[in-house]
């Protein structure tokens, strides 16, 4: 079944179960701070699974085109994407647990009403409770967040599970005979925030269900993987079982601690990759080998001059996700630039550029991207973007884009050829990936010319010391969240923050945010003031901050109601307009009764101020009346 048949016939099954069919969202949400994409097809629904009546009734349905800018690393295998689309289908407190799994499987199995996969090669896996996390039930009890029962029960009676053999711990190994298996949170709860701990207090989630799909022992998968000495299990990494589908029992809101409150109702989120989906029903190894990827993958082969085979593949795919993500995006409007989700779309075509590189070998910034963008733009234009529209501004992005590429590697180039030889090392190769965006394989290629060679593992530590930075820092914001931050910026970003609340005390509450721009470099602060600074009042601007890093004080991130929050004190940058529900940053010891700063901020910050180091002020001016701007830079000889 094609993948197109494959999402009527889901809309249709749903919709003759009287599910009313929703527009599916932008790929960048409009006004919603706490997310820079759309990654998945509950967002937009978020307050009407909190309880607010849905217009359109209590059961819908959809098909939702997703960004998951953090699963960017995990892009190669035959699995995983940034963009996919996700079949959708929700109980805003209508249908519960047997409905869903028992409307799920029928869909997956039925030769006729859904898509005929054979019932032995399902396998599913339910929650095994959480002793840490209590719920406070109306009654007063709280009782820890048990093991999925109910599901076991239904799933017995739908697969047909002998009653008699217990449900072991997936973590244990699979064997074939046993089709289901209990997992902890970390594989069976869901919330965008991931696991209950790292959930925020006002997020909702809940214990769910996925079915996998058997890729099949006799494809080798695992014996081929890197997992291959150790048991296999459904959620091995070695992509013998594809997850084709998640359904979320959506029923509490995280409270202070390790509580939950359960929601008014309680509601089914489902969500299916249909990439996936459309592998199980091909038959296909991989995702890429499916009909929604075949025509990309075959311009791609057009343009690099390679087959689709070996170790070509990877490649191929990481340009097949790119390309697709980021024609996407260029479709609904969002060009590549230094602002956030324009950054990744940046980053999204150098990346696949880098790829189409290796592949071809040598360094001509020709990718011919256009044809495989164009696949791109045939298949789902005239569904989520017009086709004639998406087609001149792709054409045109690619072209800016590309020859802004070309250029930053000849800067690159330059900075190589000026290195002294002794100091082109995996430092060097790290620090052009940050500054020009130089990816590794591309310096290792030009220092190569100059008779040096770079471990690559010794890159990837850089890499991975900077990434495990910038998603700490980055952990404030929910999945989809940005890893490029840098981790000076971050800390410049942390500082801003201690800068407007020390110019409030040091020259009076009048002093209010008119604007902030922050590089790794240095942080620019605007502010209401009459006059200049004097050099005594900058010494104590400068003194207060840094007396605040020392304390190293704590940042609290909480998501609060807008109105609530400001009347609790928090600052907000009057430009901006903000939602009903903002997130807010608050640096102190404790957010609620002895906090220094708070501000209404989409983040990402530190964890504490002492991870700032030391700042220091180098310059003031004026840029308009009554508005003053001061620089800062973090202080290196501290
Ligand atoms: N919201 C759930 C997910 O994204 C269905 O997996």
């Amino acid at each position: 079944m094609t993948a197109n048949e494959i999402r009527s016939k889901y809309i249709d099954f749903f919709r003759k179960r009287k599910h009313k069919e929703i527009l599916p969202a932008p790929i960048v949400p409009p006004e919603d701070p706490t997310t820079l994409f759309t990654s998945s097809g509950m967002q937009q629904l978020v307050p009407f699974l909190k309880g607010e009546p849905h217009p359109m009734g209590k059961r819908l349905v959809d098909s939702q085109p997703c960004f998951r800018a953090e699963d960017i690393d995990e892009i190669g295998d035959n699995r995983h994407t940034t963009f996919f689309e996700m079949l959708g289908n929700w109980s805003l407190g209508d249908y519960f647990k047997i409905r869903q799994l028992k409307w799920f499987f029928e869909f997956l199995t039925d030769k006729d009403k859904g898509i005929g996969l054979q019932p032995d090669r399902l396998y599913v896996t339910v929650f095994s409770g959480d002793e840490n996390h209590k719920v406070i039930k109306k009654n007063g009890e709280m009782p820890a967040l048990g093991p999925d029962v109910e599901s076991i029960n239904i799933w017995r009676e739908l697969l047909n599970f002998n009653p008699n053999i217990p449900v072991p711990d997936g973590e244990e190994g699979f064997d074939p005979k046993v089709k289901i298996y209990t997992y902890s949170a970390k594989e069976n709860w869901w919330s965008r925030a991931g696991v209950p701990e790292d959930m925020p207090p006002g997020e909702i989630g809940g214990p769910d269900s996925e079915v996998f799909y058997d890729l099949g022992a006799e494809l080798g998968i695992h014996e081929k993987s890197p997992f291959k000495n150790q048991p296999c299990h459904l959620n091995c990494d070695c992509g013998r079982f594809l997850e084709i589908g998640n359904s979320v029992f959506m029923q509490y809101e995280k409270q202070k601690g390790s509580y939950f409150k359960e929601l008014p109702k309680k509601n089914v989120d489902f969500g299916g990759g249909l990439e996936r989906i459309a592998a199980a029903s091909q038959n296909k190894q991989d995702i890429f080998q499916t009909d929604l990827f075949t025509p990309v993958i075959k311009a791609i082969e057009q343009a690099s001059d390679k087959k689709y085979e070996g170790k070509f593949k990877v490649s191929m795919r990481v340009i097949a996700d790119h390309l697709r993500a980021a024609t996407f995006m260029i479709a609904q409007g969002i060009e590549p630039s230094n602002k956030i989700q324009g950054y990744v779309v940046r980053r999204l075509l150098r990346r696949a550029a880098v790829k189409m590189h290796t592949l071809k070998g040598g360094l001509t910034p020709v990718p011919g991207f256009q044809g495989i963008c164009y696949e791109v733009i045939r298949q789902y234009g005239g569904v989520y973007f017009e086709i004639a529209k998406a087609r001149e501004v792709v054409g045109r992005v690619l072209v800016q884009e590309m020859d802004k590429f070309a250029k930053s590697l000849d800067r690159g180039l330059k900075v190589i050829e000026k290195q002294p030889p002794e100091k082109i090392d995996a430092r060097f190769a790290f620090d052009l990936f940050q500054t020009y965006g130089f990816p590794f394989e591309i310096t290792q290629e030009l220092v190569a010319l100059r008779g040096k060679t770079i471990e690559k593992a010794e890159f990837d530590r850089a890499f991975k010391k900077h990434q495990q930075l910038s998603r700490k820092a980055s952990a404030g914001m929910f999945k989809g969240g940005l890893a490029d931050q840098s981790e000076a910026t971050i800390k410049l970003h942390t500082a801003t923050h201690l800068i407007h609340q020390s110019l409030r005390k040091v020259l009076g509450s009048h002093v209010r945010q008119e604007g902030s721009n922050i590089t790794a470099e240095r942080l620019r602060f605007d502010f209401s003031h009459p006059k200049a600074l004097t050099d005594a009042e900058i010494k104590k601007v400068e003194n207060l901050i840094n007396q605040k890093i020392k304390e190293n004080l704590p940042v609290h991130k909480t998501i609060e109601d807008k109105d609530e929050a400001l009347k609790s004190g928090a600052l907000a940058f009057f430009k901006e307009t903000y939602p009903d529900k903002v997130s807010v940053y608050t640096i102190g010891k404790n957010p609620k009764t002895n906090w220094f700063s708070k501000e209404l901020c989409g983040g990402p910050h530190l964890k504490s101020t002492g991870e700032i180091g030391s700042i220091k002020i180098t310059k003031q001016q004026s840029i308009g009346t009554g508005i003053r701007r001061i620089y800062a830079i973090l202080d290196s000889r501290k």
